[in-house]
């Protein structure tokens, strides 16, 4: 955060506002957030910092620590960049401009720890960073939940991923020690302690492929979820709005005439919704075992059903299945490579990163990146 202050003050001689904004992780509940059902996603250590502030004109100047890069943009006059990064930023300045809100040029320099591409949403702690900031500095007071609804659009608008809610939400929303049971559906939600963490450790790991080429992929499987609507609703003479509101008994029916994929993708999605009821009830009740099977059983439907996993992830999660000191193990994330998340014993976490960075660097000659993750508050000013 330091740096990024002093090479604020270098580039743009004046003094600017500190903000942070976390990636997340999901715990399960994956793909079914833009088909209005549930996820469970927590915000992480793993964090996006800003050094921003007002310019006093139109002129948008930005700074890419990570990547050493600049770009600029005037607010009058928004467009896609080249620079796909910078997207995301303007992605959000839109909305702002949309919504008619009164915002100015700004200066900022950003950086972080969140991998890209990792599933870990570096994009949403981006987009979120900025919505978060720029309410802030131009005193507009808009509620978070808005906030959370115009990073997401940004992500449809200029990033062309017609994502869902999740990791937007929890981004701004996140709570320190705490997993959110959200349905997208509503936008009910409520925060699950995680009081498991003094016994078992939540591990990352990172199987280093990254999901860029996946844009068209993700895009795909929403229209074959709405497709499988689409169809029911045909057949049935209905009007369901989503694979929120069917049930496995419905589509059986249609076994035999639904296209066989999307009969996959559907009953993965209404499958996955029923184990986010069922994961979250089990850790209210502290019972991380089963909290752990449901994990494995979600990356099996991921893996069979929809279609997301690839060789690298379905690798890292068998090696855990003969580790009895791992509860459970999935991917997390949109899928096509990105991390696993793994629950482990505490007193074993050393032990497990040891072996299954042995076995995955001898199996890809990759080698593991991992996170001993904390939950930790969605987006705030750094005072
Ligand atoms: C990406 C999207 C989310 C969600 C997940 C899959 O992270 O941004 O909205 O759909 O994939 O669960």
């Amino acid at each position: 955060m330091v740096v990024l202050r002093q090479e604020f003050i270098k580039r743009f001689k004046h003094e600017p506002v500190l903000f942070r904004s976390p990636g997340r992780v999901n715990l399960i509940g994956e793909h079914t957030d833009y088909n209005k059902g549930f996820v469970l996603p927590a915000s992480i250590n793993l964090e996006m910092f800003f050094a921003i502030a007002p310019n006093a004109s139109e002129k948008c100047r930005i700074f890419s620590y990570d990547l050493n890069e600049s770009d600029e943009f005037s607010i009058k006059e928004l467009k896609e960049s080249e620079k796909r990064w910078n997207n995301y930023i303007i992605g959000v300045v839109a909305q702002f401009i949309k919504g008619h809100y009164k915002i100015g040029g700004f200066d900022c320099v950003f950086g972080g720890q969140i991998p890209i591409g990792a599933g870990l949403s570096s994009s949403a702690a981006l987009e979120c960073g900025i919505a978060y900031a720029l309410n802030d500095l131009f005193r507009l007071n808009i509620d978070k939940l808005t906030l959370v609804k115009m990073a997401q659009k940004a992500e449809h608008e200029f990033a062309k991923v017609n994502c869902g809610i999740m990791d937007q939400f929890s981004s701004i929303l996140g709570r320190e020690n705490n997993a959110i049971m959200l349905d997208c559906q509503n936008l009910d939600n409520k925060y699950i302690p995680l009081n498991y963490t003094d016994d078992y450790a939540l591990i990352i790991i990172n199987s280093g492929v990254s999901h860029f080429h996946a844009i068209s992929e993700y895009n795909k499987r929403i229209k074959e979820c709405q497709t499988g609507v689409n169809f029911i609703n045909k057949k049935e003479k209905r009007k369901f709005n989503s694979l929120r509101e069917l049930d496995l008994d419905l589509i059986q029916r249609y076994k035999n005439t639904l296209d066989p994929i999307i009969y996959k993708r559907c009953q993965y999605v209404i499958e996955e919704n029923e184990r986010v009821l069922e994961a979250s009830k089990a850790l209210e009740n502290g019972d991380i075992k089963k909290f752990g099977a449901l994990m494995y059983q979600s990356h099996e439907g991921l893996k069979n059903l929809f279609d997301v996993s690839c060789k690298e992830l379905d690798f890292l999660v068998d090696q855990t299945k003969t580790n009895s000191n791992v509860l459970g193990a999935r991917m997390t994330g949109g899928g096509f490579g990105g991390c696993t998340i793994n629950i482990v014993k505490k007193e074993f976490s050393d032990d497990f990163i040891k072996e299954i960075s042995a076995e995955y660097k001898r199996k890809f000659s990759i080698k593991l990146k991992y996170y001993l993750t904390q939950i930790v508050n969605g987006t705030n000013k750094i005072f």
